[in-house]
């Protein structure tokens, strides 16, 4: 049974897999187990505890994850056999994720413990229109989060790693090459006769690809994330696809304060 305390560290960029976190967190805090629910983007991988159980949270983007969520599990210290969990959120298919993660993490001297892939709304291209859909799906996706907490909980969770294809899949997805032509393809611009100036998008990225000036710009370093799309207050931030309506499952607040007792659709 597992009862040591864990470090949950999330990445999410409109919310689903906060809601999929918070019910992680929300299950082990009512078994009386210590946890905490930490912000990945903010967290300096050098400074993690070892003692502590690592869980990572993350969407799943270009069927692997963001750059910035790979750069994270890079850059932690080698320990020694430390149990460690993944959960991702995705609209449908990740080849090139799960596995490699557990290569990557096994390499550091973890021990994985399981993981899970949760299918949530799509944040992108596909967004659902129906709200009742929407909320069906989420409900679905936060049922099977709580059994995965239970999985751990009693140590019956997998972790499956299929050899070849989701190793070269996760090659492609990790270079530089879809993530340059999708910042080509999607262009994020800001309106500024629409924008109140309010910083949110500055405090919302993740990577810090906005700078704060009279209005805020964008540098050369996003990776589509799209919060301060969905999030922008005034929809002042578009991108050349035909736009969609925002997509949030939570409030801006959640993503940056979150919390597994305050955190609600
Ligand atoms: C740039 C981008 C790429 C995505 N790529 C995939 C993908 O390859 N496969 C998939 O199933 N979902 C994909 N999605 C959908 C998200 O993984 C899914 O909606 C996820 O639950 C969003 O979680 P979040 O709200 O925590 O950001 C993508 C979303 C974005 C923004
Ligand atoms: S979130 Fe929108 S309104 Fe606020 S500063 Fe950014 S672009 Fe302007
Ligand atoms: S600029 Fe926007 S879409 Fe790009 S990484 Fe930052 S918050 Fe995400």
């Amino acid at each position: 049974m597992h009862e040591n305390p864990i470090d949950l560290y999330v990445f999410s960029g409109t919310g689903n897999t906060l809601l999929a976190a918070c019910e992680v967190a929300r299950y082990f805090c009512q078994q009386g187990i210590d946890i905490r629910l930490l912000r990945l983007e903010k967290a300096d991988p050098a400074a993690i505890d070892p003692t502590r159980t690592l869980g990572l949270a993350f969407p799943v983007a270009v069927q692997s994850t963001y750059p910035f969520v790979w750069r994270f599990v890079e850059a932690l210290p080698q320990v020694q056999g430390t149990g460690a969990f993944m959960l991702d959120t995705l609209a449908g298919y990740s080849g090139g994720l799960v596995g490699p993660m557990r290569k990557l993490l096994k390499s550091k001297g973890y021990t994985p413990m399981g993981a899970c892939e949760i299918v949530m709304p799509a944040n992108f291209m596909k967004v659902m229109k129906d709200e009742e859909k929407k909320r069906k799906r989420i409900a679905k996706g936060l049922k099977k989060a709580r059994i995965f907490a239970h999985d751990l909980h009693y140590g019956l969770a997998k972790w499956r790693e299929v050899p070849v294809l989701p190793n070269l899949m996760n090659r492609v997805s990790r270079s530089e090459k879809p993530w340059q032509s999708m910042r080509r393809k999607l262009a994020l611009t800001i309106d500024t006769s629409r924008c109140i100036r309010c910083g949110l998008c500055y405090k919302l990225c993740p990577t810090d690809n906005i700078r704060m000036y009279e209005f805020p710009e964008m540098q050369d370093h996003c990776e589509i994330c799209v919060r301060c799309i969905n999030f922008c207050p005034v929809q002042a931030i578009s991108t050349t696809l035909k736009s969609a309506p925002p997509y949030r499952a939570v409030k801006a607040n959640d993503l940056l304060n979150p919390d597994p007792t305050g955190t609600t659709e």
